[in-house]
């Protein structure tokens, strides 16, 4: 989470790029698990949606609801790619 001071930015998008060469670099998959506030910026930046969960635990006895979240993948780049593509 981006401090909320510091949020719109572009921090979110460094550290997600930042993630992004380190996983391409030694040819990972990387997933993650998004808001709604989040999802734009991961689907942006190269992510697929692999689901979507409701996280409403006040139905279970619990106090917080926790709303939508989506579970995301995205697939490494060849880092030829990459280069020419720096968006991902
Ligand atoms: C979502 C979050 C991680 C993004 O980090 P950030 O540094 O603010 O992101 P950036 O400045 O790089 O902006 C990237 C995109 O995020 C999205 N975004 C950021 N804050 C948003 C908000 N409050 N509502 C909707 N979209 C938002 C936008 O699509 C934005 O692109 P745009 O400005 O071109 O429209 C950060 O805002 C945050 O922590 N928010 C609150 C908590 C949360 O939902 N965390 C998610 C963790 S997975």
């Amino acid at each position: 989470m981006v401090h909320p001071n510091f949020q719109r930015k572009g921090l979110g998008t460094w550290l997600t790029r930042h993630c992004n060469a380190l996983a391409d670099k030694d040819g990972c998959k990387t997933y993650v698990g998004a808001t709604p506030q989040s999802l734009g910026m991961f689907r942006k930046l190269g992510f697929e949606i692999l689901g979507e969960n409701n996280l409403d635990m006040v139905k279970y006895g619990g106090t917080l609801d926790g709303g939508n979240m989506w579970s995301l993948v995205r697939d490494p780049t060849p880092l030829e790619e990459t280069s020419s593509n720096p968006e991902t």
